[in-house]
C-alpha cells in the first residue's frame, strides 16, 4: 500500500464499519480505516466466510456477534486498527486478519479512560520502549504495512522525538492527530505541530484534525507539508467530503448509508449511532426521522420506519407541485 498523496477515512468507533467504509470509498477515499478493535475482543473471534452477503466476518465465539466484517472489494485499502498494550497479542490479532486487509495500525491516541486504564491508546505515548516492542514485532512478522496513529505530546520537541523513534521501527507511515491528550474535539487542531513532525521524518505523515470541507485537504497539506490527509468528523457528517466535485446533500449521503447498511447487514447499533451523529449535526433528533432512528431495534424496523417518513416527505413534495385547483381531489 502506498501512503503518498492519499485521502484517508479516519478510524471511528461504532462508525467505521463496512458500509461506512464503502460509502467513503465510493466518494473518493483512497484508504479507509476500520474502527479500533481491542485485541482481547478479537482474540475471542474466528474467521468465517459469509456466503450469504459475500463478506468475511470475524465472529465472537459464543455470542456470535460480528466484531469485524470486510469484503474483497475493500481488501486493498482497508486498514485494521488494533487497540493493544502488548506486542504478542497485537501480533496474534494482526496475523488473524493480515490476508484480508491492506495494513494494520496501532491506536496510540485514544484518550478515553477505558483505553488509558488498559495501558492502550494514548497511554502508549508515555511508553516509547513498549511502542518500539509492539511495532518492531509487527514489522518483523507481517508482510503487510504497519502504521500507528498518535496525538501530539506536551511539547513539539517531544512529539518529534517520539516520531523519530517510531520511524526507526520501520513503519510505513505515521498518522498524527494534531491535538494533545487533554485537548477536546472543539479545540483547534495544531497544524503547525504536525508540520514539525513532517519536517523531521522521511516516511509519509498522515495529517489529521479539522478537515471539514474538501478544500481543507489542500489547506492542511499546504500548512503541514504532509503527504496524506485523514478526516474523521467531516466524513461522518457528510462522507461526500472526499469527492472533488461539490459535496452532495447530506440527505442523499445518509440514504445511501442506510442502503449500504441494509445490504451488508450492518450491526444495528453502529447504523443507529452513525445516523444519529449525521442527523444531530444537520438537524435534530426530536424530529420524526430522529425519533424513528432512536426507536428502531433492527435494520428491518429502521427501514420500515424511515421509509414511511421519506414516502411522506416525497408525497408532500409532489402535492406541492400539483395545481392547487386539483388538490381537493387528492386522497393523500
Ligand atoms: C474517533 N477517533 C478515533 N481515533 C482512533 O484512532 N481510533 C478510533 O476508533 C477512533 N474513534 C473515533 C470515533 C468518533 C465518532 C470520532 C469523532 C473520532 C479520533 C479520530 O480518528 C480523529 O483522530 C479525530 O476525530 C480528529 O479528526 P477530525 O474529527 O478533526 O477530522
Amino acid at each position: 500500500m502506498d501512503y503518498h498523496n492519499k485521502l484517508v477515512l479516519a478510524p471511528m468507533v461504532r462508525v467505521g464499519t463496512l458500509p461506512f467504509r464503502l460509502l467513503a470509498a465510493e466518494y473518493g477515499a483512497d484508504i479507509t480505516y476500520g474502527e479500533e478493535i481491542i485485541d482481547h475482543k478479537m482474540l475471542k473471534c474466528e474467521r468465517r466466510v459469509n456466503e450469504h452477503i459475500g463478506s468475511i466476518d470475524f465472529v465472537e465465539k459464543g455470542t456470535e456477534s460480528v466484531v469485524f466484517r470486510t469484503c474483497n472489494e475493500e481488501r486493498k485499502r482497508v486498514v485494521f486498527q488494533i487497540g493493544t498494550s502488548d506486542a504478542l497479542r497485537a501480533l496474534t490479532v494482526a496475523q488473524m486478519v493480515c490476508n484480508d486487509v491492506a495494513a494494520v495500525d496501532i491506536n496510540m491516541g485514544c484518550p478515553k479512560s477505558f483505553s488509558l486504564s488498559g495501558g492502550m491508546g494514548a497511554a502508549l505515548l508515555a511508553k516509547p520502549d513498549l511502542i518500539h516492542d509492539i511495532l518492531t514485532t509487527l514489522r518483523r512478522n507481517l508482510n503487510i504495512p504497519v502504521t500507528c496513529k498518535i496525538r501530539l505530546l506536551k511539547s513539539p520537541q517531544d512529539t518529534v522525538e517520539l516520531s523519530r523513534r517510531i520511524e526507526k521501527t520501520g513503519v510505513s507511515a505515521l498518522a498524527v492527530h494534531g491535538r494533545k491528550v487533554a485537548d477536546r474535539p472543539r479545540d483547534p487542531a495544531k497544524w503547525s505541530e504536525i508540520a514539525d513532525v513532517v519536517a523531521a521524518l522521511s516516511i509519509p505523515v498522515i495529517a489529521n484534525g479539522d478537515v471539514f470541507e474538501h478544500d481543507d485537504f489542500y489547506r492542511i497539506k499546504l500548512a503541514t507539508g504532509a503527504s496524506s490527509v485523514m478526516v474523521a468528523r467531516g466524513a461522518l457528517w457528510n462522507a461526500s467530503i472526499f469527492s472533488s466535485q461539490c459535496k452532495l446533500p447530506w440527505e442523499d449521503v445518509k440514504r445511501e448509508y442506510v442502503r449500504k447498511s441494509i445490504l451488508w447487514d450492518n450491526d444495528i447499533k453502529s447504523t443507529k449511532h452513525t445516523l444519529k451523529e449525521m442527523i444531530m449535526h444537520y438537524s435534530c433528533l426530536e424530529l420524526a426521522e430522529g425519533k424513528a432512528v432512536i426507536k428502531s431495534n433492527s435494520l428491518a424496523d429502521l427501514a420500515g420506519r424511515i421509509l414511511m417518513i421519506y414516502a411522506r416527505s416525497h408525497a408532500e413534495a409532489f402535492l406541492g407541485w400539483i395545481n392547487p385547483a386539483s388538490r381537493g381531489n387528492s386522497k393523500l
